[in-house]
């Protein structure tokens, strides 16, 4: 079983959707997920409650000291993909989750107080030595300044390799709320739609990273692999600074 876990202090910087939006692409690309909710006001399974569907299962976790149980109860049960959406500041139950985490996201608005707030899980992230990428959420549509940014980021040789501000960027769209107040993730509730297929593609990019992941855990592959945890985690503060920069 793969642990993906979203953190980040800020409130509204997309954590619970993008947690929805992924587990959903992930079912459809064959995974048997849960989500697990570590944040107690329970967006996440009100949203469940809404739904018609069963599946994705959603587990409240707001115990610190159950996660560890409940991650290994799940992989025992057959659950290739947990997802665990956390909530803003970085409570004892978010360190554990992260401690657990095959993969950490980091959603930010691109503006400079979600950027800002980026730094107490990263903080986290950094000494469990965990693999992260940052995901810019809610971006304009038309947006040269954002085109920019990503030239600029691509441009970085050292960003390229350690590849943490993940692909696409997810635009501010109505879907994402309509597919919420529905009960839907996005990929159902719209699934032709461009936000369906951002999700989609970010899930690719994702998935990518955790297979390199798993390549990782395989010590006969490591000296294959361009760029260690230990490598990633010199170089958050750097990225935060570049998209600081361009931050609208
Ligand atoms: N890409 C997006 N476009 C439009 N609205 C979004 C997008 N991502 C999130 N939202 C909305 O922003 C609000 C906060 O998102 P949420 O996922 O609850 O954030 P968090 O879990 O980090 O607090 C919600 O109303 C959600 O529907
Ligand atoms: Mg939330």
């Amino acid at each position: 079983m793969q642990t993906i876990v979203l953190a980040t202090q800020k409130g509204g910087s997309g954590k619970t959707t993008l947690a929805i939006g992924l587990a959903l692409a992930a079912m459809q690309a064959g995974h048997t997920v849960r989500l697990i909710e570590t944040d107690p006001q329970g967006t996440l399974s009100n949203w469940q409650r809404r739904r018609s569907h069963a599946e994705p299962a959603v587990e409240p976790v707001y115990s610190a000291s159950e996660i560890e149980h409940r991650l290994m109860a799940l992989e025992e049960s057959g659950v290739t993909l947990t997802i665990i959406d956390t909530a803003g500041g970085v409570s004892a139950a978010t360190t554990v989750a992260i401690r657990y985490a095959d993969f950490c996201l980091i959603p930010a608005r691109p503006s400079v107080a979600d950027i800002e707030a980026t730094a107490s899980a990263l903080n986290v992230i950094k000494a469990w030595k965990k693999p992260f990428a940052f995901i810019l959420n809610q971006t304009p549509i038309r947006g040269q300044r954002l085109e920019s940014a990503a030239t600029a980021l691509g441009d970085e040789a050292t960003l390229d390799t350690a590849g943490i501000l993940a692909q696409p960027f997810i635009v501010m769209r109505n879907d994402h709320q309509d597919a919420m107040n529905a009960g839907l993730a996005v990929n159902e509730y719209a699934p032709e739609s461009k936000s369906a297929d951002e999700i989609g593609r970010l899930w690719q990019w994702i998935d990518a990273r955790l297979n390199v992941q798993t390549i990782m855990d395989a010590p006969l592959l490591v000296s294959t692999l361009p760029a260690t945890p230990d490598a990633l985690a010199t170089i958050p503060v750097a990225v935060s600074a570049e998209v600081a920069a361009y931050a609208l």
